[in-house]
């Protein structure tokens, strides 16, 4: 028995993973929720910039909730889907008035935030608190239904279920690899399982993908209606 799936990609994370993104080797739920909201539907490099002035301005939730929406807004020129900047600015105000300013532990508590979703709770209480729970963006959702070979139909609710329920059972057992591993996942979808000609070669879980040995890898995932 070789590595388990976890464990090949905690060890890539920590030898060829990013490690120098500005939201990264921070445990303040406050800094990694502001980026996990930015990158949803932004790439890095735009987001980069926006961050740091985010932060130069409101350094705290506390001063973000202090602020008005319009100066919110504003600061978000260009970086789209404005919902968020609306969410953005009402969750910080949920975490003031509900939470005491101070971000909850848990993934299932902080997913009734505004704007937080199902992967993006994750994110932040792996991230900062070591919890046991799976993230499962698009990226995410490439990278594991090509390592099953798992021909699901993701715009169906209940195969969507389904791999949620996968992912669950793939996450480390030790909570200290939280981070490395939810950062390991997006960096294989971001830097080796990529959309169109994925680098297998280069990838930790060449040895076990489904995919791959089925020469299906990059024809998945399947989705007929979305
Ligand atoms: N996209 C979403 N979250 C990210 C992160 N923590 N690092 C890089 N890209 C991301």
């Amino acid at each position: 028995m070789g590595p388990t799936l976890s464990e090949r990609l905690v060890t890539w994370q920590r030898q060829h993973g990013r490690h120098h993104l500005p939201w990264q080797n921070t445990r303040d739920p406050y800094r990694v929720w502001l980026s996990e909201i930015m990158l949803q539907q932004t790439q890095v490099s735009t987001v980069l910039g926006y961050y740091d002035r985010f932060l130069a301005l409101w350094p705290t939730v506390a001063d973000l909730a202090a602020a008005s929406l319009d100066e919110v807004l504003a600061q978000w020129a260009g970086l789209g889907y404005y919902s968020r900047a609306r969410n953005l600015h009402r969750c910080a105000q949920a975490v003031v008035s509900a939470h005491g300013g101070t971000f909850p532990r848990q993934a299932e508590v902080l997913a009734t935030l505004p704007g937080i979703g199902r992967s993006t709770a994750a994110a932040i209480a792996g991230f900062c608190f070591d919890e046991r729970v799976t993230i499962l963006d698009g990226n995410v959702k490439r990278v594991l239904t090509r390592a099953l070979n798992w021909e699901g139909d993701l715009s169906v609710t209940r195969h969507e279920r389904w791999l949620w329920d996968a992912a669950s059972l793939l996450v480390p057992e030790q909570g200290a690899d939280m981070p490395a591993y939810t950062q390991g996942l997006m960096d294989l979808g971001a830097t080796v399982c990529t959309p169109r000609k994925p680098q297998c070669l280069l990838c930790p879980w060449q040895p076990q993908c489904l995919g791959l040995q089925a020469g299906r890898a990059a024809e998945l995932p399947v989705k007929t209606r979305k």
